[in-house]
C-alpha cells in the first residue's frame, strides 16, 4: 500500500487497519476486539489480547533462531569499556532477574523504580519488569534528589533499582547519595534497593534495606515470562507539564508493542538483523522505545551508547559508532548535531569512518533547524528525517514516509518541517475556537480522537489530570501542547510549546518547576523562569526574580545561590542560563505573569502586548535589561 493508501485506511478504517498491524506480533491470544472504550471514556487497544512484551524482545528472537545474534551492544567510551549481548544472553540475564525481583516481592502491576546510568542494568532491569507484569518506572539519571522523591511519592514503587554512580565527561556523579536523600525526603519507602556496583565507585550499602546486583543474580533462577493483558500497564514514564509535578505517562502492553513493531518497519524502515542506534537515553521515552522496546522486538540489534556527540573523544565519536557497528539507522537530538558542527565544522571527522550501511539519519527531541538539517544532509549525503513525537505518544506523530511501502523510496523531506501525520494520527490545527485552521495558518496543533495504539492511557493515578492536560480545551481532540502549522503540501511545521515547558538540549523541563524551586527560597518574593533561544541546546531557562524588602545579600550573591539551588532541586540538566534580580514583573490585571512578552522582548521579536496588561510602565522598565540578554 502506498503512504496516502496507508492515511485513509488509517483514518476510515482504523479497525481493520490496526488490526492487520496487529498481526506483527506474536501474541499468546491474539484479540478479537481491536478497539474498544473504557471506563473512564478513554480508548483500549486490542482489550482481549494477551502477550508478555519482554518475550516479545527477547525469547521470540531465540524461539525463531536468531539466537547468536547480537541483540544489545553496549559501547562507554567514558569508560573505556564495549559489551555485546546476544539475544539468547540477554534473554537469559533478563529471566534471572526477574526471579531476583520476585524475590524481593515484586508481584504484577508493582512498581519498580529504575533511577540508572546508560549501562546494560538498566535496560536488563527494564525488560525484566516487563517480565513479571510488573510496572517499570526509569527516571531520568541526570535528575537530583527532590526530583527523584517526588517521582517516588508517586509511583510508590515496592523496589528501586540503581548503580553506584554515573559518569560524564571526565567525572563521576555518585547516584547512591541521590537515591538516598530521595528516600528520606519521600513519605513512600521501598521495601528493597538493588544496587548495581560500578567499579568506578563503591556505594555504601544500608542494612536491611540495600542488594548487591551481583550477589542476587549469583543465585537467581532464570524465569518464563508471564502473560499479561494488552491494556495491563507496562510502564510509567514521568515527564514535565506545566505545573511543578510531572506527569505519569502510562503505556499499556498491547498498543504498545504494536506501535514498536509499526514504527521499526513503517518510519524506520528496519529489518530484522539490521543494527538501529538511537544515541538518546533510556530515562527519556526515545530511549524506553527506540534504544529498548523497538529494536529489540523488531529483532535488530540495539547500542547503549555511554557517552557524548562530543569530548568522548571528539565530534567523530558518532561516526565512529556508526562504522564500528554497522549502524543502519541512526537517531539523535538536533542538539547533539549542533554540538558536532560546532566542533567539526567541516565534517572533517566524519572523512575517518566507513558510513556505508547507515541509510537515513532520524531527529527528533525538539524542532530541526533548517540550518542543521542542511548541514547534516550536506556533509552525510543521506536523507535526514525530522519526525515529532512526544512521551505522551511514544511514537511518531509525523515522520516523513517511504513513498509505496517498500522501505526505500522517501518521500520528500522540507527543511524545517516534521513531515506529514502518521497513519493513525489525524492532525488539525485549530484556532482558541476549536476551528480547523487553513494552510499556512499557525494554531494549536490537536489529534482527532481516537488516538492510535502506544499512547498514553491515562496520567498515573491522576484520571482527572488526564483530561484537564489534553482533552478538555477542545471537545473530542487530544491537545499536544505544540504550535504550529500545515503547509500547502500537508507538511506540519511544528514550531514550538504553547505552554510553559521548554526544551534544553532536547531534555523536556517544565519552567513552573525551576519557578518552584526558586520560590523555595527564602529571599525571594517572586520570579518568572522563560525559555530563551540557546544556539547549542535549543533553549535554556532564564529567570526574573523580585526580592523581598529587606535582604542583605548583593544580586550576584543570589543569584549564585539561586542557580544553585535550581541545580540541587532539579539537576545540572536544567542549566539555568542567568538570573536578574528585578523590582517588579509584568503582569496582566489578574495578576498573571506575561511570560511570552518578556520572552518576545529577549528573542528580538516584535512584542505583543495584551491588553490585559496591568502596568504597562514595568515592561519600559524592563526593556534595557532584557535586550542586552544573550545566550
Ligand atoms: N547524569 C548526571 N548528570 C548529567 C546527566 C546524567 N545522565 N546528563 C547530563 N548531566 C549533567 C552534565 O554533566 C552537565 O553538568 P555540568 O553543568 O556540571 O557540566 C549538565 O547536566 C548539562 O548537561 P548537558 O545538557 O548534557 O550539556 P553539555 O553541555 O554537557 O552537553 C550536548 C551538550 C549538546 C553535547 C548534550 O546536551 C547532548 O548530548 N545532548 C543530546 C541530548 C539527547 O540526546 N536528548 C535526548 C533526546 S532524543
Ligand atoms: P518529550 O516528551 O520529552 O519527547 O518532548 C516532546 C516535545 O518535544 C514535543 O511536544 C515538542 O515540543 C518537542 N519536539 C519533539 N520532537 C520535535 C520535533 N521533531 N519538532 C519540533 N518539536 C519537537
Amino acid at each position: 500500500m502506498s503512504f496516502k493508501e496507508q492515511q485513509v485506511k488509517a483514518k476510515n478504517s482504523a479497525e481493520s487497519y490496526w488490526l492487520e498491524q496487529s498481526e506483527l506480533v506474536s501474541w499468546y491470544n491474539a484479540p478479537k476486539n481491536i478497539l474498544s472504550t473504557n471506563q473512564s471514556g478513554w480508548t483500549d487497544w486490542f482489550a482481549d489480547g494477551e502477550l508478555n512484551s519482554s518475550y516479545l524482545a527477547l525469547d521470540y528472537h531465540v524461539e525463531q533462531g536468531r539466537g547468536e545474534q547480537i541483540a544489545l551492544i553496549y559501547d562507554s567510551p567514558v569508560t573505556n569499556s564495549k559489551e555485546t549481548f546476544t539475544f539468547i544472553q540477554l534473554t537469559e540475564l533478563v529471566a534471572k532477574f526477574a526471579d531476583v525481583l520476585q524475590k524481593q516481592q515484586v508481584v504484577k502491576g508493582d512498581r519498580v523504580l529504575i533511577y540508572m546510568p546508560m549501562i546494560p542494568q538498566a535496560v536488563i532491569a527494564m525488560l525484566a519488569c516487563a517480565r513479571i507484569g510488573a510496572v517499570h518506572s526509569v527516571v531520568f539519571g541526570g535528575f537530583a534528589a527532590k526530583e527523584l522523591a517526588i517521582r517516588i511519592d508517586d509511583a510508590e514503587p515496592k523496589v528501586i533499582v540503581s548503580a553506584s554512580c554515573g559518569i560524564e565527561i571526565s567525572k563521576v556523579i555518585p547516584y547512591k547519595p541521590l537515591l538516598d536523600d530521595a528516600i528520606e525526603l519521600s513519605s513512600h519507602k521501598p521495601s528493597s534497593c538493588v544496587l548495581y556496583q560500578r567499579e568506578q565507585l563503591a556505594a555504601d550499602m544500608i542494612d536491611g534495606r540495600d542488594e548487591d546486583w551481583d550477589t542476587l543474580m549469583s543465585t537467581a533462577k532464570g524465569i518464563a515470562a508471564v502473560s499479561v493483558k494488552s491494556t495491563d500497564p507496562l510502564y510509567i514514564l514521568y515527564t514535565s507539564g506545566t505545573t511543578g509535578k510531572p506527569k505519569g505517562v502510562v503505556r499499556d502492553n498491547g498498543g504498545h508493542a504494536v506501535a514498536m513493531l509499526y514504527s521499526m518497519k513503517n518510519i524506520y524502515g528496519m529489518n530484522t538483523g539490521d543494527t538501529f542506534w538511537a544515541a538518546s537515553d533510556v530515562g527519556w521515552v526515545v530511549g524506553h522505545s527506540f534504544i529498548v522496546y523497538g529494536p529489540l522486538m523488531a529483532g535488530c540489534s540495539t547500542i547503549l551508547y555511554e557517552g557524548k556527540p562530543v569530548r568522548t573523544p571528539d565530534a567523530g565519536a558518532f561516526w565512529r559508532v556508526c562504522e564500528e557497528y554497522k549502524v543502519n539507522a541512526l537517531f539523535s537530538a538536533p542538539t547533539a548535531f549542533r554540538a558536532v558542527a560546532k566542533e567539526d565544522p567541516d565534517a572533517a571527522l566524519m572523512k575517518d569512518y566507513d558510513l556505508s550501511h547507515l541509510k537515513r539519519l532520524y531527529l527528533a527531541g525538539e524542532r530541526l533547524d533548517p540550518a542543521t538539517y542542511h548541514w547534516l544532509k550536506d556533509k552525510t549525503q543521506l536523507p535526514v528525517i525530522d519526525h515529532w513525537w512526544q512521551t505522551e505518544t511514544g511514537w511518531s506523530i509525523a515522520s516523513t514516509p517511504f513513498a509505496d511501502g517498500s522501505n526505500e523510496e522517501l518521500m520528500l523531506t522540507k527543511a524545517g518541517s516534521a513531515g506529514l501525520p502518521v497513519p493513525g494520527y489525524n492532525v488539525e490545527i485549530l484556532d482558541a475556537y476549536g476551528e480547523a485552521l487553513p494552510a499556512n495558518q499557525q494554531g494549536t496543533v490537536a489529534i482527532k480522537l481516537p488516538m492510535p495504539p502506544g499512547c498514553l492511557t491515562t496520567v498515573y493515578k491522576d484520571e482527572e489530570r488526564f483530561k484537564s492536560s489534553y482533552l478538555s480545551m477542545h471537545d473530542g481532540y487530544y491537545v499536544t501542547g505544540d504550535g504550529g502549522y500545515f503547509d500547502e503540501d500537508g507538511y506540519l511545521f511544528i514550531m514550538g510549546r504553547t505552554d510553559d515547558v521548554i526544551n534544553v538540549a532536547g531534555h523536556r523541563l517544565s519552567t513552573g518547576e525551576m519557578e518552584e524551586s526558586i520560590s523555595g527560597h527564602s529571599a525571594v518574593a517572586e520570579c518568572a523562569v522563560i525559555g530563551i533561544n540557546d544556539t547549542l541546546k535549543g533553549q535554556v531557562p532564564f529567570g526574573l526574580v523580585v526580592i523581598k524588602n529587606g535582604i542583605e545579600m548583593t544580586d550576584e550573591e543570589i543569584a549564585a545561590e539561586l542557580k544553585g539551588k535550581v541545580r540541587a532541586d532539579i539537576g545540572a540538566i536544567a542549566s539555568l542560563k542567568d538570573l536578574i534580580i528585578v523590582e517588579r514583573l509584568p503582569k496582566t490585571r489578574s495578576g498573571k505573569i506575561l511570560r511570552k512578552t518578556l520572552r518576545q522582548m529577549i528573542d528580538g521579536q516584535e512584542i505583543e502586548i495584551p491588553s490585559t496588561i496591568d502596568d504597562p510602565q514595568v515592561l519600559e522598565e524592563l526593556s534595557p535589561r532584557l535586550t542586552n540578554v544573550t545566550s
